[in-house]
Parts: structure tokens; sequence; C-alpha cells
């Protein structure tokens, strides 16, 4: 039996519900040519990082400023940083080339700084030919006079500039660190995101004692870690009238891809597992999906979607009391039951 594999996220059809999310793999068109054979339904370019851009020019400057200092005529030699390619040229230059050489969508990321660097280059991503826009918004809002209100204001507001300066599809991809995330993920449908990708994981740091100081190396993600964005997906899935759900962290496995899509994803993103396995690793786990679903009678993705979602009346005491139920359930080893509560 031949099942559909297809799926719909940010407007777009896609050919299966696995993307390759950003990561150091998607800067090389070679290996966005093998995630689009092995049957990935979109990739996640890297992020265009505002600061990078910067850093670029500065260097640019300050060679320019050391030539001349060494002799003065030596100045006319060179044209000012301004004329340099030295904008976002590369990664534009990437979108149009990656464009050319796979027929599924290609979604560029963006992690601006300022309100400025966000829509310009937003609009150059569009204009380079990017069937999508993902908004890698990375504010850590350690100020105690921030409140919930002016971190959610801060990131709806955002949406709002880019969604005015571009018309192509955008995804936001969020972190779970929010008072009220229901409440901001509806705000940020109603902005004009076209997605959320649930979740990002922050930069967390380890100290390392030896050194006595902090350890900055990026640890891959193991399975453990889907059950927060389960757990949202399963709360939020039918619950904006417009934005798609994207699932963003843990992936191993078919498993997880099958547990998100019951839990209402409408695509899965896969970095680490793919860092580790590459493009085959992916092909086998859309096959495990296939099968699956063909196992279970199950004709197409869609079938499956959100089918355990948890939108019914009632949902939140249930959820409590599944939590109050998880804790009392849990028997340490060597102890038997207690006959009353405590
Ligand atoms: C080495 C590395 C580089 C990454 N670079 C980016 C990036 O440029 N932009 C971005 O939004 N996420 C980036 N990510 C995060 C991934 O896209 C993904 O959201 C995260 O790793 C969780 O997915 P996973 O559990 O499948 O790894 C990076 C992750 C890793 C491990």
């Amino acid at each position: 039996m031949s099942v559909d594999l297809s799926s719909r996220y940010l407007g777009l059809s896609l050919c299966s519900p696995i993307i390759a999310s950003a990561s150091p793999l998607t800067r090389y068109v070679g290996a966005i040519r093998q995630f689009a054979d092995a049957g990935a339904g979109a990739v996640v370019l890297p992020s265009l990082f505002e600061e990078q851009i910067e850093e670029d020019a500065r260097l640019l400057e300050q060679l320019i400023s050391i030539g001349s200092d060494s002799s003065p005529e030596v100045t006319s030699y060179f044209p000012s940083a301004a004329r340099y390619n030295t904008g976002p040229g590369g990664y534009l230059d990437l979108i149009a080339r990656a464009r050319a050489a796979v027929k599924i969508p290609i979604i560029a990321s963006l992690n601006g700084t300022t309100k400025t660097g966000w829509i310009e280059y937003a609009r150059q991503i569009e204009q380079a030919g990017a069937s999508a826009l993902e908004l890698n918004i990375y504010q850590i809002m350690s100020d105690p006079g921030v409140t919930g209100a002016i971190a959610d204001a801060a990131y709806i507001g955002l949406v709002k500039a880019v969604r005015a300066a571009v018309k192509i599809p955008i995804a936001v991809k969020l972190h779970p660190y929010f008072s009220a995330f229901g409440s901001l993920a509806r705000e940020l449908d109603q902005a004009g995101a076209d997605g959320l990708v649930l979740f990002n994981r922050l930069y967390q740091p380890d100290i390392d004692l030896v050194r006595l100081g902090w350890k900055n190396d990026a640890l891959l993600s193991g399975k453990g870690e889907i059950r927060l964005g389960l757990l949202w997906l399963s709360l939020l899935s039918g619950r904006l009238p417009h934005a798609s759900l994207g699932a963003g962290t843990g992936v191993e496995t078919a498993d997880e891809i099958i547990k998100y899509i019951l839990a209402g994803a409408d695509v899965v993103m896969t970095t680490s597992a793919l860092l580790r396995g590459g493009a085959a690793h992916l092909n086998m786990m859309l096959r495990e999906l296939e099968r699956w679903l063909a196992a279970r009678g199950f004709k197409s993705v869609d079938e499956i979607k959100g089918l355990l979602r948890r939108e019914d009346q009632g949902h939140e005491a249930r959820i409590r009391g599944d939590y109050i139920t998880t804790l009392l359930d849990y028997r340490v080893p060597g102890h038997s039951a207690p006959k009353t509560a405590i």
C-alpha cells in the first residue's frame, strides 16, 4: 500500500514532513542536494547573524586602514569597505545556489540584532529567492526590569515588522521560556507568523572545573528532549487559526518523528541526527515512518496529524491529573508503595 508522506508547512506543499534544520551541514549545496535526494521536505539554511556581517565589514575597514598607514599614497589603491562585498552577499549567493540545485523549498534563517537589520536582511533574503524565512530570535531577557509582557511585545513587534517588509512565508523559532506560551503563540499567529517552531535549543554553557571557566560546546541532542515540545504541540495543535507547527528538538529515530506528528506537528525538524548520520539517516527515518503508517493501515501523514492533541475541554485538569499520578506512581526501588496519602 502506498502512503502519502506529503505535508503542508508555512503554506508550502512539502513532499515529506522531515526538514533538515539549520546546521553547519546546510551551508553546503552538496549536502542540501543529498538531503533532497533522501526525501527531506525542505532545508533550513544556517542563520545569517547580523553581528557576522558587521564584523566582516569592520575587519575589512581595519585591513584598509593598515594598508593606508604603511604608505599614504597607498590609500588610493583601496576602495572603501562599502564597495567590497562585505554584506550578506555570500549568504544570498547560497540561497540562490541552493534554490537552483534542488526542487524542495529552501528556508533561509535570520538572526538579527537591530530592527533595521532584521528588516533590511529579510528583504534581501526574499529578493535572493528564499522560499520562506525562519526568524531565529535570540534575545536573553536577563534584566530583572524586563517583564514577561515586555519580552512578548518585543517578539510580536519584530514579527509584525518583518511581516510588513516581506511577502514570503515566515516561521518563528521559539524557546520555551515565556510566561504564557499559549497567548504568545496566538499573538505571533495574529502578527503574521505562518509557522512556529517548538523549540529552539538555547545556548546552555557548562563550566570547566580544570580551567575554571565557561565551556562553550555544541552538544547534540537526544530523544529525551522531545517531551516539552510534544506537550506544547499537543496543546497548540488545532488552536492557531493560521500558523502551522514545526517540531524542533530531539529527533534520533523515526519514533520521535511519529510522536511529534501524533502530537500535532505539521513538520519535524532535525539537526543532531543528521550531523551524526547524514542524509542516509534521514532516508532511513522516512522509510520507517512510511512502514509504521502502512503497518497500521494509515494512508497518509495527514491521517495521524494531531491524533493525540489535547485541545478538548478539560485538558488542563487532565494534564494536572496526569502530573499528580506520575509523581505518586513513582516507586523507589526497595520500598513498597505507601498505603495512605502522605
Ligand atoms: C552545530 C550546530 C549549529 C547550529 N546552527 C544553527 C543556526 O545557525 N541557526 C539556527 O536557528 N539553529 C542552529 N542550530 C540549532 C538547530 O537548528 C536545531 O534547532 C537544534 O540543534 C535542535 O534540533 P536537534 O535536536 O535535531 O539537534 C544549530 C545546532 C547545532 C548543533
